[in-house]
């Protein structure tokens, strides 16, 4: 097997979950190319230590130029927060590395484009971390669609609802909470947890043409942990938004974290002419099928478990009937991404791709900023 040195920037939840699925892809998959942890870079030597050492990266960086300017480094993750994401991107596309990107892609369309534009002059093998899109009964139902089982689509409903931030004491920036400072995070709920309905959508069921939403900070005000002080509050705590899709469906999407008692409830439902999909976070080996064209009197809403051998991905795991988790979609994007690398064909989603996700986003924070319908830049 080739050898592939990974160079992750951030240590967190991301780097975590990354550091995972680089560590198990060459036990399940059999890939051309390995992954190495060669070097974790973050800025506090004691905390980066410790977690190189903890998942076996063989070296620590606490400056991301340095490392992206090592000649041992092949591949850049980038798993810190969405203000950084551009500036390592472009200055690893520069050096000539292969990038990873956490979501959203950008702090904005207009970001997002310069980095497309970078990975792209620099012709090197890139990828977003919208990890849903490989969980395999979320495969499943993009292959389904794409069978046409569906026929027509008419209507697309999402939802990713949270109840983390409720408490108007929880302060704005720093670690774990940069989430609520629009400075670092770009947005709120839209570029956080709509990002991952609206590159699902759009995956399985095209491009979108116009949006009309609806936001809301509910707690307008929160000391920043940073300066010390009281400031006002820029992300959107909640948002809905209507669509209208290019394929002529409609749909509708939310996002809060203020829905008391849903930790990550993320679903959709897709309605078409023939049949009807159904999708759980919380339940996410199981895709759950409507098939109108079933004799009538067994009509009736399938509990698919996706876990036998002919469904994505599963082949490569354990037995029929064992099911697998979260993680392992991770794991998945990572074997998809080295596959491409091997065959010159680029793994989905690239910077490209994940543009669109944030062209829709900021047409649905245009959208709710000057209350009209608001058509997506493509
Ligand atoms: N794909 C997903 O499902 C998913 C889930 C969570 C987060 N994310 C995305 O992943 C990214 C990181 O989120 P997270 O939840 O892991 O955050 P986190 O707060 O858990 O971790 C952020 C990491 O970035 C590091 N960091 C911050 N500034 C740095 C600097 N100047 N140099 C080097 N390292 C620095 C921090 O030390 C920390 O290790 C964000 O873009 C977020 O939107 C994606």
């Amino acid at each position: 097997m080739k050898k592939l040195n990974i160079g992750l920037i951030g240590y967190g939840f991301m780097g975590r979950a990354h550091s995972n699925a680089f560590r198990r892809v060459s036990n399940f998959f059999d890939l051309e190319y390995e992954p190495v942890l060669r070097a974790a870079c973050a800025r506090s030597p004691e905390k980066v230590g410790a977690f190189a050492k903890r998942w076996g990266y063989e070296t620590q960086e606490t400056d991301w130029r340095k490392l992206i300017a090592r000649k041992d480094i092949d591949l850049i993750d980038i798993a810190c927060p969405n203000d950084m994401h551009k500036e390592i991107a472009i200055a690893a596309a520069k050096a000539g590395k292969m990038i990873l990107c956490e979501k959203p892609l950008a702090m904005d369309g207009p970001e997002g484009l310069e980095m497309v534009k970078a990975v792209e002059k620099a012709g090197v093998p890139n990828m977003v971390w919208y990890n849903y899109r490989r969980i395999p009964a979320v495969t499943l139902a993009k292959e389904l669609i794409e069978q046409g089982k569906l026929g027509r689509i008419f209507h697309y409903r999402a939802k990713f609802l949270q109840d983390w931030t409720i408490s108007k004491d929880l302060p704005q920036g720093g670690a774990g909470l940069w989430r609520l400072d629009v400075k670092v995070a770009g947005s709120g709920v839209t570029g956080d947890l709509l990002a991952h309905c609206i590159d699902t959508a759009l995956w399985l069921n095209g491009p979108m043409d116009k949006v009309n939403a609806m936001t809301e900070t509910f707690i307008k005000e929160r000391k920043h942990v940073l300066s010390g002080k009281v400031e006002k509050v820029g992300i959107d705590d909640a948002c809905a938004f209507l669509a209208r899709f290019k394929n002529g469906s409609l749909a509708t999407f939310e996002s809060t974290r203020y829905a008391r008692g849903h930790k990550a409830l993320y679903t959709f439902e897709i309605n078409g002419e023939h049949a009807s999909i159904f999708w759980d976070l919380h339940d996410l080996h199981r895709l759950q099928y409507f098939e109108h064209r079933d004799e009538g009197r067994l009509r009736g809403w399938r509990s698919i478990h996706v876990t036998d051998g002919d469904h994505p991905y599963m082949g490569k795991w354990w037995v029929p009937g064992l099911q697998i988790g979260y993680e392992h979609s991770f794991v998945h994007q990572v074997a998809d991404f080295l596959d491409g690398v091997a065959k010159g064909k680029p793994a989905s989603p690239t910077f490209r791709d994940a543009l669109e996700t944030q062209y829709v986003c900021d047409a649905v924070l245009k959208s709710a900023k000057q209350g009209k319908w608001e058509r997506v830049k493509s």
